[in-house]
């Protein structure tokens, strides 16, 4: 069985992830959604509010699992059995930063591979900075993520 996981921030999810969840499922087996648990970074969310608006939206997808990690990808992948990391390239631009952590992540441990799958265009200019960019101005964000968040990211800035 390939078990893969999708690993990110998810600072808030949006359509982009969405759409790589969606597509990557249909490629493994299983696909695991890892939400990194960092607490050096200064995140909006909690990793229990951003697992849980997740696994909100992949309910419906019955091979996806959304679980939090903290620590070495690696490590955490050999935990859940999984060898093969789903990462999105939206522009040229990712590239540098994320053939860099793909080749570090491979010489860590040589089973792990990773799987780049090209952003659908209609979402190639998104991000999750770009979403609370535009939320912390009260600016609409109904086109970047799915309604049921939307309150929920503008409640974050008191609007
Ligand atoms: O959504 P992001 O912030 O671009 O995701 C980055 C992520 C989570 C894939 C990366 O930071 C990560 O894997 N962090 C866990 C720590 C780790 O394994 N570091 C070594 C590879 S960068």
């Amino acid at each position: 069985m390939k078990r893969a996981i999708y690993p990110g921030s998810f600072d808030p999810v949006t359509f982009g992830h969405l759409d790589m969840i969606e597509r990557s499922a249909k490629i493994v087996d299983e696909l695991v959604v890892g939400v990194l648990n960092n607490s050096a970074k200064n995140s909006l969310f909690s990793v229990e509010e951003r697992v849980s608006m997740i696994e909100e939206m992949v309910a419906d997808f019955p091979n996806v699992k959304v679980a939090s990690f903290d620590g070495l990808l690696v490590d955490f992948m050999k935990k859940i059995d999984a060898t093969i990391i789903i990462r999105g390239l939206r522009a040229v631009t990712d590239f540098e930063y994320e053939i860099q952590i793909a080749q570090s992540n491979h010489v860590q441990n040589p089973d792990v591979e990773t799987i780049f799958l090209t952003t659908n265009l209609q979402y190639s200019y998104l991000s999750s900075t770009i979403v609370k960019e535009f939320a912390s101005y009260g600016g609409d964000i109904s086109k970047f993520v799915p309604e049921q968040f939307i309150q929920r990211i503008y409640s974050k800035y008191n609007r």
